[in-house]
């Protein structure tokens, strides 16, 4: 397998315009290495062809090739399940969920449509390595097409428990989508253990001493990979970037926040939050300022629409309060910036507030790590629902749920002597540095051409 392609599939690729969220960074570094083709939506259209289209001019140290979709498949397969079923459900909003008929069958059209064509472009030795919910049918069909190759998927997002899954029209299916692969992997140890759980309930499937499944005579691996940076070239860019004039008081501290607008990223409780710490703080002290950077995401998804109006009223609310003539305690930003800005932005920042509610790792509690300077670092503030929690242990660690608890660790963040915070970013780093996206990929890929093959001997003697 070793002298094979690398095939990539994610829905998102790199196309000029604005990259969103860390997947696609992540995957270019990851591919900028290894080599190989990457495989990602095309814009909506009208024209939709059966396979892919390559859109590189072959300067990139990868090829890229784009799948059709058309409007309506837009809205069924992306905007509506994957979006608006998959995404609230697997980050703990059931709440948000949005099943509308034909939505599914969209989705299933689309991962058929998609396996149909790498089907069409695969060479024996071509190991496939799929992100991400948009694709969960995709290693199924390849197999119902006599596929034989290697195929891994990385779910970057977290993993419902069993009862939450329940809520999910095709429960039923899901054991044989995620069986279908040789590896399925996931983000933290808590993930597995919620698919785990899940697998357990189906009768066809079967789980091995050391952990491997075994369905209908497939052998398949769960396993946790946390994501990584490339935590050089980020802490490079961090020192070499140059930020605009800030505009804040002297000396003044500056808190930051840099997610995609969504419900997931917890920014109503964070704003709220900093608030509660602006109403106990010594007016004698340094005036803070928090600065939120968040750029709309799937603005025409309906809950997505509803939290970008929270978090504004949140904000000018906190505002309304707080700020003086010459200070606005709470910056928001609802637009993207530039990635060498923010870099240095991490740099420059006091603190870093990274709280989501649900995440499955959270890639800005890296880049801030990295990017800091470690003879004087800033604070991380973690929310123990970020999946980098199981890696960054280090840093303060908060329940985004629990205000006053919340706002006593931003007060210490602020206040917290050079000492602890050299120790606490060493640690850190350590972790970042070490545990970066070279390293990552390359657990994925050994883990995935090592994975067992099926199987067709005795179960009970693979068991003892
Ligand atoms: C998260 C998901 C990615 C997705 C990204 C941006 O990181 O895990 O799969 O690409 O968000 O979301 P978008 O819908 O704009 O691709």
């Amino acid at each position: 397998a070793a002298d094979g392609r690398l095939i990539v599939l994610s829905n998102r690729l790199p196309k000029g315009g604005i990259p969103a969220g860390g997947l696609v960074f992540a995957l270019h570094e990851a591919l900028s290495d290894a080599g190989g083709i990457w495989i990602g939506a095309a814009d909506p259209g009208t024209d939709v062809k059966s396979g892919l289209t390559r859109i590189d001019d072959g300067t990139q140290p990868y090829e890229r090739h784009t799948f059709d979709l058309t409007e309506r498949e837009h809205e069924g397969f992306y905007l509506g399940y994957s979006n608006a079923v998959l995404w609230p459900l697997f980050h703990h909003r059931s709440d948000l969920l949005h099943i509308r008929e034909g939505d599914f069958a969209s989705y299933a059209a689309v991962n058929a449509r998609v396996a149909r064509a790498i089907a069409g472009i695969v060479e024996p030795d071509d190991v496939i390595w799929i992100h991400d919910y948009h694709f969960l049918m995709v290693a199924h069909e390849l197999r119902a097409l006599g596929v034989q190759n290697r195929i891994g998927l990385f779910l970057h997002i977290p993993f419902p428990s069993q009862n939450e899954i329940m809520a999910l029209p095709q429960v039923a299916l899901l054991p044989g989508w995620i069986a279908a692969h040789d590896l399925f992997g996931v983000q933290t140890t808590r993930d597995v253990a919620a698919v785990n759980e899940v697998l357990k309930v189906d009768k066809r499937c079967q789980v091995l001493a050391d952990g491997t499944w075994i369905r209908d005579s497939r052998l398949f691996q769960v396993r946790s990979f946390p994501i990584g940076i490339d935590a050089d070239g980020f802490a490079e860019a961090a020192r070499t970037a140059t930020i605009p004039r800030l505009t804040l008081q002297k000396h003044a501290p500056l808190l930051i926040g840099v997610d995609r607008l969504d419900y997931s990223k917890g920014l109503v409780h964070r704003i709220e939050a900093f608030g509660a710490y602006l109403e106990r703080r010594d007016p004698g002290s340094l005036a803070p300022t928090f600065l939120q950077i968040a750029p709309t995401s799937r603005g025409d998804v309906a809950a997505y629409q509803e939290i970008r109006e929270e978090l504004e009223r949140a904000a000018g609310h906190i505002n309304g309060i707080y700020a003086e003539l010459d200070w606005t305690p709470v910056r928001y930003v609802n637009r993207h910036i530039d990635r060498d800005v923010i870099a240095g932005l991490y740099r420059r920042a006091d603190v870093a507030l990274v709280t989501p509610l649900a995440d499955g790792m959270n890639l800005v509690a890296k880049e801030f790590v990295a990017a800091q300077d470690p003879e004087d670092p800033g604070v991380l503030i973690l929310s123990h629902f970020a999946g980098a929690v199981e890696q960054l242990s280090a840093a303060l660690l908060v329940n985004p749920f629990d205000q006053s608890s919340f706002a006593d660790a931003i007060e210490r963040a602020l206040t917290m002597d050079l000492e602890e915070r050299k120790e606490r970013h060493a640690a850190l780093r350590k972790n970042v540095f070490d545990e970066d996206i070279a390293w990552w990929t390359q657990c994925f890929l050994d883990r995935l051409n090592g994975a067992p093959r099926s199987f067709e001997g005795d179960l009970k003697s693979l068991r003892d």
